[in-house]
């Protein structure tokens, strides 16, 4: 068969067609397809050009990258400097390791914006009242308009009359004083001949918080301003600018009393100017703006990075009435978002007043006792409407499964009501599902929680209480899940910028970015802080692109030699949250001390940094990391490897449970299964040890809890991946799938639709969220493990994939668009059968691992009979080898479909 190769999916960063970037050297990426097995790209070509009919007639204009050599489809442009406010058109061919070569791809675009300051032409940074605006008049047609716009803290942009753009919240959150993020939008289809008008309102959001939550104090900016250009083209090329200046009129007290994204919103309609934002409106009243001092950070390009959207609507499931003029509403979903409330025949000066709750009382009435501080109350005072009007806050959010209305003019039915649930808008890139319906809500309550706590350009810890912050230990614990859920590359690399912006030059950084509070978080605990370092790692693991790598070597590298300075004898006694959250407890040293939970992380980023620095040819710096490598490897199992033998009469405590403090002075603890599990995971135990801690894990896992997780954050990563990789994976699967206290199945039953924060359910004002993905971990083990998929070689150049077999699971489904393009596979299994339905990108090799279920196997790829006692007895394309080891057999295949049958007798 000639089958033609050909290339979809083109992007620049990782976004399709993107408008106002200032990457200067963007990165390109596009699928090379072709229906034919086992292709490899060998060679790419990539052309840019100045105009869609130059891209058309292949006419490079910009830049021709010539044949480059290179089996990876991510490739940088290396033309002339990008200009201001330009279009470029692209396309791209391959060829693959036979020199076939495709077709030219379709015409893909992006757009710069402005990309050095003066561009801005002169805008300027403008406040002074709550809504600003403006009117302008346009003589000719407009070929093309955009916005370039940046308000601190939220803002909303309305053109004649109407919002501008399907963004919720924005600007994207972000160390303020090092950047300031703004958006792009086209407006040509809103701008008219003749008069308009544009407006903006402003929120306080992050930048200018109006109150302090009951934790720690948070930081205050400045007043709330914001920054925009309007650059209108017209038909003969020329370009009229509309800037933010002091011409500009605002309404210094309006209809917003009060916003806050953690008190909620509060809107008087009396008090709404009626058509502010149309042409023609009188304006003669409102005082003119007063330009503001411009915040400190620089501004940049959000326009690659996923924004903060109305993601879905949700009806609520139930309706109570606990008391008399009270309504609770029950979406049956916890979310992150708020409501949308119709009225109708309102009299002026009703009051409506709508609170959010993840929990309610046996009564029906809302408990809200664990969003501490937040107050999460939404008012609207209402004017003579008319027929019927919506109520819906603006720059707030809230965390919630029920709502309370009070105050409405008659009796609220179901239909007046919707939830409006936000999030970044992330494009879904994974999926699985399998026999087991548990593990399937298991991952329904992993994903609903990254979803609700992904937003505002941050991984928040929580959407509700008065908290919200991007706590880094969250992050990187549950980020395997996000990235093998979600296209989440663009999003993490911001999230990496905000740490390396919060990077004093001594190379701390803080427990969470960015630092939203007074409090001092820095330096952060080493098992939080080492986010800055494992997450460009597993960005590179999953996506094959090393510029990650290269932009935060030398912050990661700083990071980990403060830590190192701070050690004694290659232990690192430093530490704050520890294993944080096991059954029981908060904090938790007894179970998990800093000594051990730091050095070993201080142990596998010395690990990661050692193939960082080889990726990136810096030889000394590999050799200087091998060999603190070992140190701490050599120190860690000196002070911890020991076998103690508790107090006369009490059990053998086991390994990794005696601990040496700094001053020489020996304690015991109960070994854990956290502190056996980490060493375990990282090649730490040495060989003559290895059999007996982990035989000692299996003991606490088995007998000591019942086959439950006895670990908090860290451990209940690690556990049951120990587990999986040591010949246990049917003790893991079993300890996953408990539906007794402490589980995850546990929480199910007692009604959890996200993760929470404890093991625990409680219900008191403590430190008990309902709406926490940092036990979001076990995801990716779902994936890794039950759908059987393992990365060797990073960006899926080299996969292996292994159907599990495990006692009552019986199919599982895995699907992922990879950087590589489409990844599917599909097992099921019965009695003495194994079927495997693989699909595999071009560039991908996979070995396949089929195990026996008994000793006599034949193997059918479709029709054809391939292997058969013991030995291949058919060729066929696409196979690379296949070969026998003593529970499995091994077949290599290259890109391409596959239907794999494996009959045992
Ligand atoms: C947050 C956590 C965070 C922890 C650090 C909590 O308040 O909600 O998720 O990692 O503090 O100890």
């Amino acid at each position: 068969m000639d089958e033609k190769l050909s290339v979809s999916d083109l992007r620049t960063e990782y976004t399709r067609n993107p408008l106002g970037i200032d990457e200067p050297n963007p990165r390109f990426s596009w699928v090379p397809l072709s229906e034919k097995r086992g292709r490899m790209q060998k060679a790419f070509r990539i052309i840019v050009s100045s105009s869609i009919e130059n891209a058309l007639n292949l006419e490079a204009d910009i830049w021709d990258s010539g044949k480059v050599e290179s089996d990876f489809n991510i490739a940088e442009y290396r033309g002339p400097p990008l200009r201001s406010f330009s279009k470029y058109f692209w396309r791209v061919k391959w060829w693959d390791q036979d020199g076939q070569e495709s077709d030219w791809s379709e015409v893909a675009f992006f757009e710069t914006g402005p990309l050095n300051p003066d561009d801005w032409a002169n805008a300027a940074w403008i406040g002074g009242g709550q809504l600003l605006r403006k009117e302008f008049e346009v003589m000719d047609d407009v070929v093309e308009a955009r916005v370039y716009i940046s308000g601190l803290g939220y803002y909303e942009l309305r053109l004649n009359g109407k919002k501008v753009g399907d963004k919720a919240l924005d600007p994207i959150w972000s160390e303020y004083d090092k950047k300031v993020y703004y958006s792009t939008y086209d407006v040509t289809h809103l701008i008219r001949k003749g008069l308009n008008a544009i407006g903006i309102i402003l929120g306080r959001g992050r930048y200018a918080p109006s109150h302090q939550p009951t934790i720690f104090k948070l930081k205050y900016y400045d007043e709330p301003k914001a920054i925009l250009l309007l650059r209108l083209i017209f038909n003969d090329g020329s370009v009229k600018n509309i800037i933010s200046d002091k011409s500009w009129k605002c309404l210094e007290k309006g209809p917003i009393l009060s916003d806050d994204i953690y008190l909620g919103y509060k809107y008087d309609f009396r008090l709404e100017p009626k058509g502010w934002d149309l042409p023609g409106f009188d304006d003669r009243d409102w005082k003119h703006c007063s330009e503001m001092k411009p915040p400190k950070g620089r501004l940049v390009s959000s326009s690659t990075i996923p924004s903060t959207k109305i993601m879905g609507l949700l009806k609520p499931v139930k309706v109570i009435n606990p008391l008399p003029n009270v309504y609770v509403f029950d979406f049956g979903q916890n979310i992150t978002g708020w409501v949308r409330l119709k009225v109708r025949n309102a009299t002026k000066g009703t009051t409506v007043k709508i609170r959010y709750s993840e929990l309610i009382n046996e009564d029906g009435t809302l408990n809200t006792l664990n969003l501490r501080g937040a107050q999460a109350t939404d008012v609207f005072i209402l004017d003579d409407s008319g027929d019927q009007c919506w109520l819906e806050p603006r720059f707030t959010y809230h965390g919630f499964r029920y709502v309370e209305v009070v105050g409405y003019p008659g009796v609220p039915s179901s239909d007046d009501i919707e939830a409006v649930v936000i999030g970044a808008d992330l494009e879904r890139c994974g999926s699985f599902t399998c026999s087991n319906q548990l593990i399937n809500e298991i991952l329904k309550l992993c994903i609903w929680s990254l979803r609700n706590n992904l937003n505002n350009g941050i991984q928040s810890d929580c959407p509700q209480r008065d908290e919200r912050m991007g706590w880094l230990g969250d992050l990187w614990l549950s980020a395997e899940t996000a990235i093998l859920h979600f296209n989440i590359i663009r999003y993490y690399e911001k999230i990496i910028d905000d740490i390396i912006d919060s990077q004093r030059d001594d190379g701390s950084i803080p427990d969470f970015v960015p630092v939203y509070w007074e409090w001092d978080v820095y330096p952060a605990d080493p098992a939080w802080g080492t986010a800055l370092i494992i997450l460009p790692w597993y960005l590179y693991q999953y996506y094959g692109d090393k510029r990650i790598l290269e932009k935060s070597y030398e912050p990661m590298k700083k990071w980990w030699l403060l830590l190192y300075s701070m050690t004694k004898d290659g232990i690192l006694y430093y530490g704050k949250y520890g294993d944080w959250v096991p059954p029981g407890r908060g904090k938790s040293f007894e179970h998990c001390p800093h000594e051990i939970l730091s050095t070993w992380i201080l142990f596998r980023d010395a690990k990661i940094l050692k193939e960082i620095a080889d990726i990136l040819g810096r030889v000394d710096d590999a050799k200087f990391f091998e060999e603190k490598k070992q140190e701490i490897y050599e120190a860690f199992n000196r002070n911890f490897l020991r076998e103690s033998q508790g107090w006369p009469g009490l059990a053998r405590l086991g390994y990794y449970s005696e601990l040496k403090t700094k001053d020489g002075n020996s304690i015991l603890l109960g070994g854990s299964q956290t502190t056996l599990a980490l060493p375990l995971a990282e090649g730490m135990v040495p060989r003559e040890a290895f059999d007996q801690v982990f035989r000692e894990l299996l003991r606490l896992v088995k007998d000591e809890w019942d086959r439950h997780l006895n670990a908090g954050i860290i451990g209940a990563k690690y556990v049951p991946e120990v587990l999986a990789e040591n010949g246990a994976l049917n003790l893991a699967y079993e300890v996953l799938t408990q539906e007794t206290y402490p589980s995850y199945g546990y929480m199910i039953k007692e009604g959890a639709t996200t993760l929470w924060e404890r093991w625990e359910k409680l219900t008191g004002n403590a430190m008990n969220s309902y709406d926490h993905h940092m036990f979001a971990s076990v995801g990716a083990w779902i994936c890794k493990y039950l759908g059987g998929l393992r990365i060797i070689k990073e960006g899926f150049k080299e996969i292996i994939i292994e159907p599990p077999l495990i006692d009552n699971l019986l199919h599982a489904s895995l699907s992922i668009e990879t950087i590589r393009g489409v990844l599917q596979i599909m097992w099921s299994r019965g009695s003495n059968a194994v079927v495997l339905d693989l699909s595999i990108p071009v560039g991908t090799v996979a070995e396949v691992r089929l195990p026996k279920l008994n000793k006599k196997a034949s193997i059918y790829e479709g029709d054809c009979r391939i292997w058969e006692s013991g030995k291949t007895v058919n060729q066929v394309n696409g196979i690379l080898s296949i070969s026998e080891q003593k529970d499995k057999i091994i077949i290599k295949v290259g890109s391409g479909r596959y239907s794999f049958k494996m009959e045992s007798e």
